[in-house]
């Protein structure tokens, strides 16, 4: 692909903490993972070692062309105890900032990517009216401590998130086929799970609010609160960063008969928003495939199309469409956040990138202010309730040595990288 993408473009690559350093065991996930009876395929346990490797892994993403690292600070390592903060911690993720340094690459940093502290949960998690507040001042120290050395942060990861969780759950409640990434078979064990957690967390069932959950309206209010507040108290301390948060976001398509359903999907899962986001400085977009809507509502995957190891269907096209539609509905710098393909089958994800990216410069020739294109993911790690199973990454990791081994696909989307920035 010999297309020239603007100056400055950021190339990257993400990470979430949870999935990839190991050991976070003041996290809520740490706990759903480990009960009687998880729900999840495996525990996360050591994950791929990056809290340990993290100089190594920015320093294999530098040589391999990119000049941009999403990465997520955990909140439950930062503030393990409600108002206790943990200078040990944080210390980790300024070295994390200092070898982006040294390498010259541009962090992207998220505050809160899914995973959450154990105390937050037992305390009501993302229904309560006090979560906005706890997560401004979790981020107002972070950022006192290391805002300088971040020039983009991204408060909640997928902060529309839930609407999609809530969709799968009531599919399957209908008996019909689903066609993302949950593992069904586990689902169906949910209720004892959820007694089990109940005891854990110290809480009734009822009232465990984590963040990948389906969401009453009250918590979506609270879920972009949060973002709202944290943005502002942010901006107190360190007026100089630019601030956004992140959406996950289908490329929405209808055939005929299917338009109405399309407008409504695209309101509820993005429009509805835009009022918390209009003042933000950047929106991170994140996208991984398409929904086709038909006179009864979302059409299942055809037969014949190509799936991803989720099951969702291999879409490249997909960024190109929401990149549009983002942009139109809202004046401001886009930065793709997350993109990418789960398959053991490596040409697939250089073909991914390829026509994922072609997408991309299309929409900057149209004058779209997109600043970086984020693959995910560095590293193929914990896919959540689906384990290590799924492989996302750019960079293969044999978790019995920790050892990782770049794919064709990581030299293939560093060399445009590097052939950019000549
Ligand atoms: C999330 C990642 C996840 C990826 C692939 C995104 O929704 O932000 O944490 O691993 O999708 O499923």
């Amino acid at each position: 692909m010999a297309f020239q993408f603007p100056n400055g473009f950021l190339w990257g690559a993400a990470t979430a903490a949870h999935q990839v350093e190991g050991n976070n065991n003041h996290s809520d996930f740490w706990l759903m993972e480990n009960i009687e009876g998880s729900t999840f395929k495996e525990p996360s346990g050591s994950a791929v070692d990056h809290y340990r490797l993290f100089r190594e892994d920015i320093r294999l993403l530098a040589e391999l062309g990119l000049n941009s690292y999403r990465f997520s600070i955990e909140w439950a390592r930062v503030e393990p105890e409600e108002g206790q903060f943990d200078e040990i911690a944080i210390n980790h993720y300024r070295d994390v900032l200092e070898a982006c340094k040294e390498y010259n690459v541009t962090p992207i940093v998220t505050l809160h990517h899914f995973s959450s502290p154990q105390w937050l949960i037992r305390a009501g998690g993302w229904e309560s009216e006090e979560t906005p507040a706890r997560f401004a001042r979790y981020c107002v120290y972070v950022m006192s401590e290391l805002g300088g050395a971040i020039p983009y942060v991204c408060t909640i990861n997928e902060a529309n998130i839930s609407i999609g969780i809530k969709k799968v759950i009531e599919q399957m409640q209908s008996g019909a086929s689903v066609q993302v990434g949950i593992n069904t078979e586990m689902m169906a064990r949910m209720d004892n799970y959820y007694m089990e957690l109940g005891k854990a967390f110290e809480v009734s069932p009822r009232e465990i609010h984590t963040f990948l959950a389906p969401r009453t309206d009250e918590g979506l209010k609270v879920i972009f609160r949060a973002h709202v507040e944290a943005r502002a108290a942010i901006r107190e301390v360190c007026p100089e960063v630019q601030v956004g948060l992140s959406m996950s976001l289908f490329d929405i398509q209808s055939i005929s008969g299917g338009e109405e359903h399309a407008a409504n999907d695209l309101h509820e899962e993005f429009l509805q928003f835009i009022p918390y986001i209009q003042d933000d400085d950047f929106f991170g977009l994140q996208n991984y495939t398409r929904t086709v809507f038909g006179p009864d509502g979302a059409l299942p995957v055809h037969e014949n199309a190509e799936k991803t190891q989720m099951g969702y269907e291999y879409y490249p096209e997909g960024l190109e469409a929401v990149i549009r539609y983002a942009a139109e509905a809202l004046n401001k710098p886009i930065i793709v956040t997350e993109n990418g393909v789960s398959t053991d089958d490596d040409e697939r994800r250089v073909a991914f990138i390829e026509r994922a990216l072609i997408g991309v410069h299309a929409c900057i020739a149209d004058g779209i202010p997109v600043l970086g294109y984020t693959h995910w993911s560095l590293l193929d790690n914990f896919e959540w309730q689906l384990g290590f199973s799924k492989r996302f990454g750019l960079i293969e990791v044999d978790r019995s040595t920790q050892k990782r081994l770049p794919k064709k696909s990581a030299f293939y989307y560093g060399s445009i990288a590097k052939s950019n920035m000549m």
